[in-house]
């Protein structure tokens, strides 16, 4: 009864006649809760991270092990490995929904479900009854709802989802729920089958762009026709076919030269509108469906190395997990915005979805925003990497797998290469080739138009078996030593960087004395010094397994076969807090180039003085508050596009110096000697022609007096949309009263939200914090930290209060919601 009465509250109808197909998200509505017994339900909105808001603690997950891969031989504890959070065990979720058959006749109707994916092994019931299961938590699944619970009466249904995850199943946070969309899709029983549309270009021909649509009509007799037509941003129909006569197995096919095309690429995102139909023969539509896309060729050759368009380039390209820091791994369109707008400034062209299949919402951001992607599949094939892991799944369901990737993903205009796999044990073997070859056939087979790639880690291994030749792109990950024999023997005659760097640091931390190092090393300046948690931010500190930018653009630079590269990683990420994976609290990443709030760290204006080619950057570090080393050398480095620089402190030049040929000298400007005194920190720059061309000055902080308030959201005005989705990121700055950084202020902040928007989540970027993303208070970490906050459906004025207690100091901010 009680049950009854719950369903009855979560109803949603949707009401209006329509002869159209509908496609319905499933937002709200939903109730959850955790564990076997099933009772305690919360009422909750998907995209849903269970685990996000914690508690951290070291028991969850918590892994004994040896990391082969970094190479480990014995077993010992990692507690932040996946993140520390309470991401394993059950979770359910249910919600019931109305079938409404508008003006079709319901035993003419079809009901599918689209999960992008949900953590994980998800089953899925409709009125008590299995229709679907998918167990890969990473990937787009669709379930047909059957007939007979569709005609059956009444037509409310429940639809229910649970998910399982279990211990060693990650090497980092996987998050936990339904963490991405789930959308209800109603047609008639003849409809078109969405994945089987399928748009490319094939390539230039007299200056028109030659493209290929195909598709599939299901359920369809031979009276029925298709409709292709192709829509410019403007609305101007630029290829049109009709009438097009369905073969036996209901699909169809059309090619198209295209008149003046606008080619798509990072630098000029132009996306078109394909629609397909099917029609009666006297003309009535049957279903339509509406896809944007973009024009545009990828080719890799020998000759010519990577080429967009006919354009060779090189992938500036970035890594990136798929949580979203205090999010977790919960979606949104604001956030996902927000990380490839500062991955845009920052210069880079690229993302490699490491190492599991991208969601449809950052897809399509990738292709309206421009970013290339490297869309990726598996972390293991049949070896596990941890003990858990889809290693279980991958002989029965891997192809499933790959087709799913390949199907709901390839019409995005930015997704250039799919990828196979990443650091796979069997690379040395005969069986690992075999794999190898029948995963990029799939790829192949359902989309000719894309290069396949894997990130390999075993280069020996992998040209000795032939595993790395019998690739299409050949990707390796780090060892840039091994970059020339590798090419040396490969076939293929280029190579990509598929992963890079793995330089770690911390926002705001400088450690003296400032030494090159593999920062997890037994014997390292690191271990023995300054074993506490952080990194230092001078950038010189990298795994054992990795090296520095400069190493990696060294290669980049002087070998046109090197094809580009995928730095690990943009962001730092939830989970894996190498070199501090024995060290209790860390338990988030220090590999960011922007930390888990998404600030940058110094790191973010190295890699932008090398790849943005449109602004110029003057970068100084490190911070100029140093009380306790009056008289101490500091080292003082510029990070800037400009060849040659003067340093001065209070107006001593301490020489002037240009980018020369040691190991850190071609990228950097670097003063070792500099003496710390108080005041002022300036540097001038001049270009190539000796000309002064621009400086920046870092000023010793005077004492704490008020709290600077930067807000980022993805509108500019209105700034927020009233939907109850749309989010702003505040970064709060605790500075003097010239507005210089307090770069070693912890002080506990409080926020509260008023009026049109509520408080989501705070994060400081400090690997080692155990304070909630989920509660308003939080530290700030080296004089920062972001609040993010949501809006609510209804439109109005959101105003966000931070307070610090410990000053006496208030700020607030407000927003308007439209
Ligand atoms: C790589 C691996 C990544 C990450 C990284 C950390 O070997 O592919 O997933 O673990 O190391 O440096």
């Amino acid at each position: 009864m009680k049950r009854t009465l719950v369903f009855l509250c979560l109803l949603c109808a949707f009401s209006a006649v329509w002869s159209q197909r509908k496609e319905i998200v499933l937002t709200d509505g939903w109730e959850f809760c955790r564990g076997e017994k099933k009772d305690n339900w919360q009422p909750v909105s998907l995209p849903h991270d269970w685990a996000i808001a914690g508690p951290f603690d070291k028991k969850w997950d918590l892994q004994r092990v040896a990391i082969v891969q970094n190479g480990e031989t014995e077993a010992t504890e990692k507690s932040g490995r996946s993140g520390a959070l309470p991401w394993i065990g059950e979770g359910h979720y249910r919600r019931s929904f109305l079938i409404d058959n508008g003006k079709w006749k319901i035993d003419n109707l079809r009901a599918e479900l689209l999960f992008d994916g949900a953590m994980a092994e998800p089953t899925v019931r409709i009125n008590g009854e299995n229709v679907g299961y998918w167990p890969y938590g990473y990937n787009a699944f669709r379930v047909e709802i059957p007939q007979n619970l569709i005609t059956a009466k009444p037509h409310n249904l429940l639809l229910e989802v649970d998910l399982k995850n279990v211990e060693e199943s990650s090497r980092w946070y996987p998050g936990a729920g339904i963490y991405r969309p789930v959308t209800l899709i109603l047609t008639p029983r003849t409809h078109l089958d969405d994945w089987s549309i399928y748009f490319h270009t094939i390539g230039e021909r007299n200056g028109k762009a030659v493209v290929e649509v195909t598709g599939k009509a299901v359920d369809a007799d031979e009276s029925i026709i298709a409709n292709l037509s192709l829509t410019s941003a403007d609305g101007k129909v630029v290829a049109k076919s009709e009438s097009l006569s369905l073969a036996q197995d209901g699909s169809f096919h059309a090619s198209f030269q295209i008149v003046d095309p606008q080619w798509w690429s990072p630098e000029s995102p132009y996306l078109y509108t394909l629609t397909a139909s099917i029609a009666n023969t006297d003309g009535r539509v049957i279903d339509t469906k509406s896809i944007r896309t973009g024009i545009r060729t990828v080719r890799v050759s020998r000759e010519h190395g990577f080429q967009l368009n006919g354009k060779t380039r090189k992938m500036k390209g970035v890594c990136l997990h798929h949580d979203l820091g205090p999010l977790g791994a919960a979606i949104n369109k604001a956030a996902l915005i927000r990380q490839i707008k500062i991955m845009k400034e920052m210069g880079c062209d690229a993302i490699r979805t490491a190492h599991n299949m991208p969601s449809q919402w950052q897809m399509e951001i990738c292709d309206s925003l421009g970013m290339m992607v490297m869309a990726e599949s598996f972390d293991m094939w049949i070896y596990p990497k941890c003990k858990n892991g889809y290693a279980r799944f991958f002989r029965e369901w891997s192809e499933r797998d790959i087709r799913n990737l390949v199907l709901a993903n390839r019409n995005h205009p930015s997704i250039i290469m799919w990828s196979i796999g990443n650091e796979i044990p069997e690379q040395w073997s005969e069986e690992g080739r075999q794999i190898a070859i029948r995963l990029q056939g799939i790829c192949h087979s359902l989309d000719p138009s894309r290069p396949v790639t894997q990130g390999m880690d075993r280069a020996d291994a992998a040209l000795g078996s032939g595993f790395a030749q019998a690739m299409e792109v050949p990707g390796f990950n780090y060892r840039v030593h091994k970059y020339q024999q590798n090419y040396d023997r490969l076939p293929q005659g280029f190579l990509l960087g598929s992963e890079t760097a793995s330089t770690v640091s911390s926002r705001g931390v400088y450690q003296f004395p400032v030494v090159v190092e593999a920062a997890d090393n037994a014997k390292s300046t690191l271990r023995k010094q300054h074993y506490n948690g952080q990194c230092s931010s001078y950038d010189v500190q990298y795994c054992s397994w990795s090296n520095l930018p400069d190493d990696d653009w060294r290669w980049q630079d002087d070998k046109d076969w090197v094809i580009g590269e995928f730095v690990w990683t943009g962001f730092d990420y939830l989970g894996e807090p190498s070199p501090y994976d024995e060290y209790w609290p860390s338990r988030s990443s220090y590999l960011g180039i922007c930390d888990l709030a998404g600030l940058p760290k110094d790191r973010y204006y190295l890699y932008r003085s090398h790849w943005n080619k449109e602004e110029h950057t003057i970068h100084l570090l490190p911070h100029w508050t140093w009380p306790e080393r009056k008289g101490q050398v500091t080292p003082v480095y510029c990070y800037t596009d400009y060849p040659t620089a003067e340093l001065f402190v209070n107006g001593k030049s301490q020489g002037r110096i240009s980018k020369g040929d040691g190991r850190l000298d071609r990228y950097r400007l670097r003063w070792n000697d500099v003496k710390y005194e108080p005041g002022e920190l300036k540097v001038i720059v001049y270009d190539e022609n000796g000309q002064p061309a621009g400086e920046k000055i870092v000023r010793t902080a005077g004492k704490p007096a008020k709290l600077k308030l930067d807000v980022w959201t993805q509108h500019l005005s209105p700034l927020l949309k009233a939907d109850g989705e749309d989010l702003a990121f505040v970064t709060v700055s605790l500075t003097d009263k010239n507005g210089t950084l307090i770069p070693d202020a912890d002080d506990q902040l409080t926020f509260e939200v008023s009026g049109a928007g509520c408080f989501e989540a705070v994060c400081n970027g400090d690997a080692t914090s155990l304070e909630s993303f989920k509660q308003p208070t939080m530290k700030l970490f080296n004089g920062q930290l972001v609040v993010v906050v949501r809006s609510k459906k209804e439109a109005g004025t959101l105003t966000l209060r931070v307070k610090d207690a410990r000053r006496k100091l208030s700020q607030t901010v407000t927003l308007q919601t439209k």
